[in-house]
């Protein structure tokens, strides 16, 4: 992508802020954040410890306006789908006014909805509606980087080299060796000779953090959200907001960051200025009523990377990615699964559990190819050709589900999870949208295959997402996963996530908390929590027995008289 010289017009002299015309205060609530507010440690009751969190991609989740993309009162519509589910919050993937040049994560202008997807009084009527359901509403904070289009980076383009609006962004005389995320260079040349950073997509520029306006800058955008009632904020490549002094080029093998979780130190992940700057974020969210929380888009390779983030005073709630490209198998689960309580434990913080979003292939995908290729993916594999058994990805996922809601602690559900949608891996070329496809030279298809719009009823696509033609094309044989025929099913997936929520809601066992493994045959997962609960999943080729004189809760299939089959998970009491 290019980028335009703006005409230079003084913009910045009569435009200090970003958007200048926008009060920071929503019209009904002001004066509720005192000037010095002071941290105070997180309630360890806190709503977001034990929270299920549904994600919902806007643009996919259901299209009131006929457009072929999903909007907010899209979601408003259907909110009745997530009270019937049982989920305690809803996470909005960007909805700001945005080129979607990277699907809305190129945000230029961070207080107010894109038209596509509504205005700021459908949002303030999705909050509400939400509450009125008793499901709190998270939204997406995108700090390291803005959309190309936004008013500062316009401004800093027409202010030309060595100008202060220049100094909000990285711009310089030459280029580092650091490579995007997204595949390609980091560094994009502009009309005068000089280079900008962007860790993502080149309509991505990525901010100065040591500049002052850009720190109250993103306090006033919390704040707009915090006054508009969300419950907190998932934040956007949270490890990378600061990079090293000096910007040292990346040492050979190690090239790390989301999408890519490397292990070893780059010069772009983890500066000690993050910690400060977290915790002042933490004192603006305390300063509200109710507990709003944070959750972190944090890739940690190793539990040592997440430790400091884990603290009270700062995120203290970092995403648990680390089940995601885990093959199905019961040790490499339980390794994981060890690692992160553990961490949990150690620290006092909240690391809730995830098994699938919008970056990454769906699980019944996932677990339905050989288990290898996920271990160790081929040139092939990220071109989407191989061969997948959905009908054994959708036992396996199924399973996976029950574990997921009987782990200690969070979770979050990825739309479209809880009906057991696959990957849409036959999607043409020429409509794929994801910027990864032609930054990585076409060598991976990208993430739109988990981004396709949702099947709501009817045979035949759209299945009553709204509109004709959806932005993304549905697969043509997704009749049996719509809303509508899984409501009606009482095996459906759907209703298998109902069922383990109501009986989470329920069960004092579940929830935050501690769990004890019980002795099991190498391939099966059992663990016990108090008081009175059992899971057990069995990722083996075999029937096991079942423990004796414990009910059934709730099983991912059917059972065969006291034994677990194969790609089976259970909930006992
Ligand atoms: C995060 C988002 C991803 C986005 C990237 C850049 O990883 O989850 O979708 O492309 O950040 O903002």
């Amino acid at each position: 992508m290019s980028v335009e010289h703006p005409e230079k017009s003084g913009e910045h002299a009569e435009r200090p802020d970003e958007h200048p015309e926008k009060s920071d205060e929503h019209p009904e609530k002001s004066g509720e954040h005192p000037e010095n507010p002071v941290a105070t440690p997180f309630d360890q009751d806190a709503w977001w410890r034990d929270a299920v969190v549904y994600q919902v991609y806007p643009r996919s989740f259901a299209d009131a306006n006929g457009d072929g993309q999903g909007d907010l009162p899209g979601v408003l519509s259907r909110l009745d789908h997530l009270a019937e589910l049982g989920v305690d919050a809803i996470w909005l993937n960007p909805f700001y006014p945005s080129p979607l040049a990277d699907g809305g994560y190129d945000v230029a202008d961070h207080r107010d909805v894109d038209p596509r997807y509504g205005t700021l009084a459908d949002f303030d009527a999705l909050v509400a509606g939400a509450a009125a359901r008793d499901i709190k509403v998270i939204v997406d904070i995108v700090p390291n980087h803005c959309s190309a289009e936004h008013p500062w980076f316009r401004q800093a383009l027409a202010a030309g080299p060595g100008s202060p609006e220049r100094e909000r962004f990285v711009f310089r005389d030459e280029p580092n060796n650091w490579q995007s995320i997204f595949g390609g260079p980091a560094w994009t040349r502009v009309p005068d000779g000089q280079w900008y950073l962007h860790l993502f997509d080149s309509g991505q520029p990525d901010w100065n953090w040591r500049h002052p306006d850009v720190v109250a800058m993103f306090e006033r955008v919390l704040r707009f959200w915090l006054d508009r009632g969300v419950a907190g904020f998932r934040i956007d490549v949270a490890a990378m907001l600061f990079k090293q002094d000096g910007l040292p080029d990346v040492t050979p093998g190690s090239q790390g960051g989301p999408l890519s979780p490397g292990n070893s130190p780059v010069p772009y992940e983890h500066q000690p200025e993050l910690l400060e700057l977290y915790r002042s974020w933490r004192k603006i969210l305390d300063a509200y009523p109710g507990d709003r929380g944070t959750v972190a888009e944090i890739w940690f390779g190793h539990a040592d990377q997440a430790r400091p983030y884990l603290t009270g005073d700062g995120l203290a709630q970092l995403f648990n990615f680390r089940l995601m490209p885990t093959p199905w198998s019961a040790g490499e689960f339980r390794a994981v699964i060890d690692e992160s309580h553990r961490l949990a434990r150690e620290t006092g913080g909240s690391i809730p559990w995830v098994l699938g979003n919008h970056d990454v292939p769906r699980m019944v995908t996932r677990f339905g190819v050989d288990q290898d290729l996920v271990r160790a993916p081929t040139p092939e594999v990220l071109l989407g050709r191989l061969d997948v058994d959905v009908a054994l990805g959708t036992r396996r996922a199924r399973a996976a589900a029950l574990l997921l809601l009987a782990l200690p602690g969070g979770a979050y559900i990825y739309q479209g999870d809880e009906l057991g949608l696959p990957e849409h891996l036959a999607i043409p070329d020429e409509a794929r949208q994801d910027p990864m496809f032609e930054r990585t030279l076409r060598t991976f298809i990208g993430r739109d295959g988990c981004r396709v719009p949702l099947p709501w009823s009817g045979t035949a696509p759209p299945y009553g997402f709204g509109g004709r033609e959806t932005w993304l094309p549905q697969p043509e044989d997704w009749a049996a996963l719509t809303v509508a025929a899984q409501r009606a099913d009482p095996g459906s997936t759907l209703n298998l996530y109902r069922a383990a929520l109501a009986v989470r809601r329920g069960h004092p066992a579940l929830g935050d908390g501690d769990l004890t493994w019980l002795d099991a045959p190498p391939d099966v997962l059992a663990f016990a929590r108090e008081p009175g609960f059992v899971l057990m999943v069995n990722f083996g080729a075999e029937p096991v027995p079942l423990p004796p004189g414990q009910d059934v809760l709730l099983a991912s299939g059917p059972l065969d008289a006291g034994l677990l089959p194969p790609d089976t998970g259970v909930w006992l009491s």
